[in-house]
């Protein structure tokens, strides 16, 4: 067992955060807390929820007719094995080391495993029918698993992908992630009917979160990972943030 999930919470402990109103600003463990454990990992998702996180971030691509978690194109940075992700069978696939002996889960087993503890921000790094398999997916632990939408956020870089998503699975709240300034601000996240932009924190423009304020989005930024632009951010009113390092976000509003 890993040592850190033995660890009490480090910044808040269980009854400071008993004690005052739960912060609105959400600490999202970016893929997991991939700063204590391999990232995208069944591992990673249980260290974020030990670290206080509301929120886990994970990457899912689309291998034949599985959706596996996984970020990069290529195997060789966070396993064993070698080569493109899609080139491999899934077999191959399936037999890797992807850190501390953890192995590449599918979306429907991470699902089960991080069981409702906490949301979950699914971000499409696939495109070409991975929305699809994903709304198929998630309608279905909605209908059946007990999942509510609101515990989801299907968010996607590829804004063409996200729309198709939002098409076959209107219930579910999607987030457009952006890396950059679009001259038309956040439209693009109206146009789709998102709830939040996921924005890069190169590109924190003060035009661009007060346009998406006034269409009623949430601004959360990724990744940040230092204390002081974490609490910055908090300070300027951005929603939360994405991290790999969760207890750095986790804050308490006591009651007045
Ligand atoms: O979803 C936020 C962030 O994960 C987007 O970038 O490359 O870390 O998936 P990346
Ligand atoms: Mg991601």
């Amino acid at each position: 067992m890993d040592d850190l999930l033995k660890m009490p919470i480090p910044f808040k402990t269980r009854q400071e955060l008993a004690a005052g109103a739960p912060s609105g600003f959400l600490s999202i463990g970016h893929r997991g807390a991939s700063g204590h454990a391999p990232e995208n990992t069944r591992l990673a998702m249980d260290t974020a929820v030990r670290l206080g996180a509301q929120w886990v971030e994970f990457d899912v691509q689309r291998h034949g007719d599985t959706l596996l978690v996984f970020h990069d194109d290529r195997l060789d940075r966070t396993t064993d094995g070698q080569g493109r992700l899609l080139e491999q069978s899934l077999e191959t696939i399936r037999q890797l080391d992807a850190g501390r002996g953890e192995t590449i889960p599918t979306l429907q087993e991470m699902l089960d495993h991080i069981d409702r503890r906490v949301g979950v921000n699914i971000e499409l790094k696939s495109f070409g029918g991975t929305a699809a398999a994903v709304a198929s997916v998630l309608r279905e632990y909605v209908d059946q698993r007990g999942w509510v939408p609101d515990q989801f956020l299907v968010s996607s870089f590829h804004l063409r992908e996200l729309r198709e998503f939002r098409r076959l699975a209107p219930m579910i709240p999607t987030a457009v992630l952006l890396c950059g300034v679009p001259l038309d601000l956040a439209a693009c996240a109206a146009e789709i009917g998102a709830v939040a932009i996921n924005l890069a924190s190169d590109f924190v423009d003060a035009e661009l979160v007060a346009d998406a304020r006034s269409r009623g989005l949430k601004v959360y930024v990724y990744t940040v990972n230092d204390q002081d632009d974490i609490e910055q951010l908090r300070a300027c009113g951005i929603d939360g943030v994405f991290t790999d390092y969760p207890e750095r976000a986790v804050f308490v509003d006591r009651a007045a």
